[in-house]
């Protein structure tokens, strides 16, 4: 059942115990402000010096890192879209977002996976607009796979996780479970 592998909290990403949690990642992957500065700053110096042997990662792509004196045993960065108004394919590069994570967490076994909510701070995107883009992405993958087996979205504010508990439940209305892992 979905509703036993997905869910939405209130916290702070960086006392995340899942495997895996995902950070809010630039192109350079060489840090930030936001939950990329409080990632970098909890993990410590490691985290960056590993960054810098990847090379960048697209927009909408995702790199998988180890989370050193995080909890979490990796981090997946990811740089989302900046929001220019919704006529650039932010939607599709945010799913991309979601659905990459996903898959380099598939394919490395890992079991649980903690999402920040990617792109909805410095690079603007409304939490609104992104929540049933970023849920649809996540649940379109946990109906066809069976790895991570528990996936949260942790949400740094109460009234940004309002904002996804409305998304999710509209979602399951408009669209009812589907698929093999469901
Ligand atoms: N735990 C969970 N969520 C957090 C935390 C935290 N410790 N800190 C911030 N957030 C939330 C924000 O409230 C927002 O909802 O993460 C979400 C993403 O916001 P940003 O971190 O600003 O990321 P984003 O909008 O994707 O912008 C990425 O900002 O930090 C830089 O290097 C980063 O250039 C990149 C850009």
């Amino acid at each position: 059942m979905l509703e036993n592998r997905f869910s939405i909290v209130v916290g702070d990403i960086t006392q995340s115990r899942a495997e895996a949690i995902v950070n809010a990642a630039n192109t350079t992957l060489l840090g930030g402000s936001g939950v990329d500065g409080a990632i970098h700053a909890a993990a410590g110096p490691e985290l960056l010096a590993e960054c810098r042997t990847l090379g960048g990662c697209g927009t909408g792509q995702a790199k998988l890192t180890k989370g050193y004196r995080l909890p979490a045993r990796y981090v997946l960065h990811t740089p989302g879209p900046i929001w220019r108004g919704g006529g650039h394919g932010e939607a599709a590069l945010l799913a991309s977002c979601y659905r990459s994570c996903l898959t380099l967490a598939a394919e490395h076994g890992i079991r649980s996976v903690d999402f920040s909510s990617i792109s909805t701070g410095v690079y603007g995107y409304p939490v609104s607009l992104a929540a049933p883009v970023a849920l649809g992405s996540i649940r379109d993958f946990l109906e066809t796979h069976p790895l991570p087996e528990r996936v949260r979205m942790v949400c740094h504010r109460e009234e940004i996780a309002a904002v996804y508990r409305q998304a999710w439940e509209r979602l399951a209305r408009e669209h009812p479970a589907d698929g093999a892992y469901c």
